[in-house]
């Protein structure tokens, strides 16, 4: 098996994967760690909770660490986007820890809280700078953020950040950043559209793949519900109070609806709290940190929450409503069975649901099981149509102590789907931009976008 030790890391990160209690690198960071040593671009695409982080973060971490010593001030030599506040800090929380025994230095930069401090800690030099990209334009605007340093490119959630909602904002930094760089984009959702989009960033990159895109994660068992949407309240008490759901992240389709859902579930037993876009940022992240420590076992979310974002032992995701685009859930069922965890998917889908479930279980080349009616004697229907098995089952545990499904097997590998078109990725919703955009399809109106950008930002060297 090959070590972190193989892949030629300097002492200093041996010894920060070591204390983050790696024992092997994962394939993703087998496969495009050397290439990223080796000064390559590369365009990264594993599955969600793979650690693709570590992947582009040790090996530009080692590259900076390479470099002479700067002599007077630091300014940014590598910049990391992201599309979320919450995300850009737990990456700028893991270029801290996985450089902590190195010199360089990093800040995060994202909107909703002031400036000032963001302002002051980039002033002071940094050497790495994780950012949302709305907050950093605005820095950028006022000359507080140079970019001219910049020899290092990251665009995590690359499919997200290129995607409409994020397009211009993304081109006005990137084009400030000097062409001679080493750049990588990376996501557990690559679509044929948004790689043909992201070669322009790109100078011959190395595509890296580990799964094809969408592929989830083996250990995640999904199960779906076929409910009617009066019925979605009741079954979702139902299977929050079930005994193994130790830590369950909820989403919802809109803001509206999450603050409904919580509401629904505060009035029970459970302790439940939400997070959305529009709850102030310091909300957010208490919400979030309660999440993590275990005081809120239910947090009930928007698709600000179904991105990168890793919080230990989440044992259940549920979604409330069915995602819009099929890449929405990879992300979101992806927040559960992380780093070798297991964990368990539940869909509650109405009748006017189907096509979109349908439209997931082809990009996922997977037909997912109906749920058995968690905590109930037979009595038929849980007031839905079709499908939703009845049954005296306890619901399914998330360790693979599964009741016996009617239908496929809970891990269908021989799904009804054949082999992998790679699926037409639409952008998730966008809550800093309102409801998303047309989708990014190939449609026509994608070649122009590809020309527009390849005009703007030629090729470099
Ligand atoms: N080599 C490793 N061995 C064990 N755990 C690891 C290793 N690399 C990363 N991890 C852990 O795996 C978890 C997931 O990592 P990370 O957040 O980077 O995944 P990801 O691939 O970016 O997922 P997503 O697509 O959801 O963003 C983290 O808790 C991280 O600490
Ligand atoms: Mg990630």
């Amino acid at each position: 098996m090959t070590s972190f030790k193989d892949l030629n890391l300097i002492p200093e990160l041996l010894q920060a994967v070591a204390e983050e209690g790696y024992t092997s690198p994962t394939p993703i960071q087998e496969k495009a760690i050397p290439l990223l040593l080796d000064g390559k671009d590369v365009l990264g695409c594993a599955q969600t909770g793979t650690g693709k982080t570590a992947a582009f973060t040790l090996p530009i971490l080692q590259r900076l660490a390479a470099e002479p010593a700067i002599v007077g001030k630091r300014e940014p030599r590598c910049l990391i986007l992201a599309p979320t506040r919450e995300l850009a800090q737990q990456i700028g929380d893991s270029v801290t820890a996985y450089g902590r025994r190195t010199a360089i230095t990093g800040t995060t930069i994202y909107g909703g809280v002031s400036q000032g401090a963001q302002a002051r800690a980039v002033r002071a030099g940094v050497d790495v700078l994780v950012a949302t990209p709305g907050r950093l334009l605005d820095l950028m605007g006022q000359a507080i953020v140079p970019l001219n340093s910049v020899r290092y490119l990251v665009l995590d959630e690359a499919d997200r950040m290129l995607d409409m909602g994020f397009l211009p904002d993304v081109l006005r930094i990137v084009r400030k950043v000097p062409l001679r760089r080493q750049t990588m984009l990376f996501s557990a959702t690559l679509s044929r559209e948004i790689v043909e989009l992201a070669k322009e960033l790109l100078h011959e990159p190395v595509r890296v793949d580990v799964a094809p895109s969408s592929t989830t994660v083996e250990r995640v068992r999904q199960v779906v519900y076929h409910v009617s949407r009066n019925a979605k309240g009741p079954l979702l008490d139902r299977l929050v109070a079930m005994p193994d759901v130790e830590r369950a992240l909820v989403f919802t389709r809109t803001k509206r609806g999450a603050n409904q859902v919580v509401e629904r579930l505060n009035l029970g037993p459970i302790r439940a709290d939400v997070m959305h876009a529009d709850r102030g940022q310091s909300a957010r992240e208490k919400s979030l940190e309660s999440f993590k420590v275990g005081t809120t076992r239910v947090l009930v979310a928007t698709d600000i929450a179904s991105r990168g974002l890793d919080v230990d032992n989440i044992t259940h995701v549920i979604n409330f409503d069915v995602p819009d685009e099929p890449d929405a859930y990879v992300h979101r069922i992806g927040r559960t069975a992380r780093a070798g965890a297991h964990g368990l998917a539940i869909t509650l889908c109405d009748r006017e649901e189907e096509g979109k479930l349908a439209a997931i279980e082809k990009a996922i080349r997977l037909k997912i099981p109906e749920g058995e009616m968690p905590g109930k004697a037979a009595s038929g229907r849980a007031g839905g149509h079709a499908g939703a098995k009845a049954g005296a089952h306890t619901p399914a545990a998330p360790h693979g102590h599964a009741p016996a499904h009617a239908h496929a097997p809970v891990h269908a590998h021989a799904p009804a789907y054949p082999a992998p078109p790679a699926p037409d990725a639409a952008p998730a919703r966008d809550e800093r931009h309102g409801p998303g955009p047309a989708p990014l399809t190939a449609s026509g109106e994608e070649p122009k976008k590809v020309g527009r950008l390849r005009q703007r930002h030629p090729r470099r060297r």
